[in-house]
């Protein structure tokens, strides 16, 4: 049943938990009361909203946002060594990735625990641990308001970057995700190679399912603030990619930087450590802050206005500009 609400507060519904209103919100459980929607009309102004987890309201939204609620699970198909999984729009994530790990299915078990729903997840390649959602989506279906057609986009079509899609690009705001269908492995492909997670699996007994799943979890409730408690969205910025050249320039002045392989031969930089090595990490201001235990995180950590949370990122951007020279952007959208 398409819920449609107007003048409704966005406190609840973004995990800053800051305080701005939206004129109307529209949530709809299948495809028909989408088209349904707008079909009748075609609001000036409407975006999408899955959970709020990658979005900051610096302001009342005054157009329409959509959101899907549908939350089923379904086998579409399998052979010998895999399994094809639809998930509609407004399934949690992380029950995705559990329900995988429960049925022995390998290829999302890194990205445990990322708030956010699942059609949020091809729109920013949301990735962790070294995996990325766009390594297990096979096709990504959607509605398109403009021509109220329903259409399925395969994954080499969706250009999956590093926390990019073609869906932050030419499709952007044009389109309403309503499922996306992941090729999920029944052969074990364990991938423990990032960080602390080989220890942290080994400590666990070895490389199953479950012990990953776990690690993971345990490794981001170690580093991340609950969002239930303190206002945040994750990684508020991405990590940069600058040439080797830049990277190799730094690591002369900066010997213990962490620098990883990106595409095309170039170098990603962690933001984490630029923010830290800055000295901004734990930085508090007012009701706002930079994470003690990871410095991408920004922090409401009780009433802050978007506005608040906006003025220390473009604080944190700027001293890390004049420590390092180099521009960290925002991985949040920023309304
Ligand atoms: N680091 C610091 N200080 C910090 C944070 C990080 O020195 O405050 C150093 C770490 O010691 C490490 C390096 O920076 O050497 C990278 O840190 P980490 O492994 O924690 O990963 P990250 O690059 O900071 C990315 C993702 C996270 C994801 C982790 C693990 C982005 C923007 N963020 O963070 O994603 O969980 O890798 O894979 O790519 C998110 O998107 O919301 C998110 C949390």
């Amino acid at each position: 049943m398409i819920k449609d609400f107007h003048d409704i507060e966005l406190a609840d519904r973004n995990s800053f938990h800051v305080r701005q209103r939206a004129a109307r919100l529209v949530e709809f459980d299948t495809e028909d009361e989408l088209r349904d929607f707008f079909a009748a009309e075609l609001p000036s102004q409407w975006m999408v909203m899955g959970g709020g987890n990658n979005i900051l309201f610096t302001a009342d939204y005054r157009g329409v946002l959509v959101v899907p609620r549908g939350c089923g699970i379904a086998v579409e198909g399998e052979d010998h060594e895999s399994v094809i999984v639809r998930a509609e729009a407004g399934v949690e994530w992380d029950d995705l990735v559990a329900w995988a790990v429960e049925r022995g299915l390998w290829g999302l078990e890194n990205l445990s625990l990322i708030p956010g729903k699942v059609g949020a997840a091809p729109v920013q390649n949301i990735g962790a641990y070294g995996a990325e959602a766009g390594d297990t989506i096979l096709d990504v279906r959607m509605f398109c308001p403009e021509t109220c057609n329903f259409l399925t986009l395969s994954a080499e079509h969706c250009a999956f970057g590093y926390r990019d899609s073609v869906f932050k690009g030419s499709l952007r705001g044009r389109v309403v995700i309503t499922s996306v269908r992941f090729r999920l492995s029944k052969i074990p492909r364990p991938d423990v190679g990032y960080g602390d997670l080989m220890r942290e699996t080994e400590a666990r007994g070895g490389a199953t399912l479950r012990n990953i799943r776990d690690a993971v979890c345990s490794i981001r409730r170690s580093k991340l603030p609950d969002t239930a408690v303190t206002g945040n969205a994750g990684s508020f910025f991405k990590n940069p990619v600058v040439d080797r050249a830049a990277a190799d320039d730094m690591l002369l002045r900066w010997p213990d930087m962490p620098v990883y392989p990106a595409a095309d031969g170039r170098a990603k930089l962690a933001a984490g450590w630029l923010i830290d090595r800055a000295g901004m990490k734990g930085y508090r201001e007012g009701r706002v802050g930079v994470h003690d235990r990871q410095a991408l995180v920004l922090v409401n950590t009780g009433g802050a206005s978007g506005g608040e949370v906006l003025a220390l990122a473009r604080k944190v951007q700027r001293t890390v500009l004049e420590k390092f020279g180099i521009e960290i952007e925002t991985e949040v959208n920023i309304l």
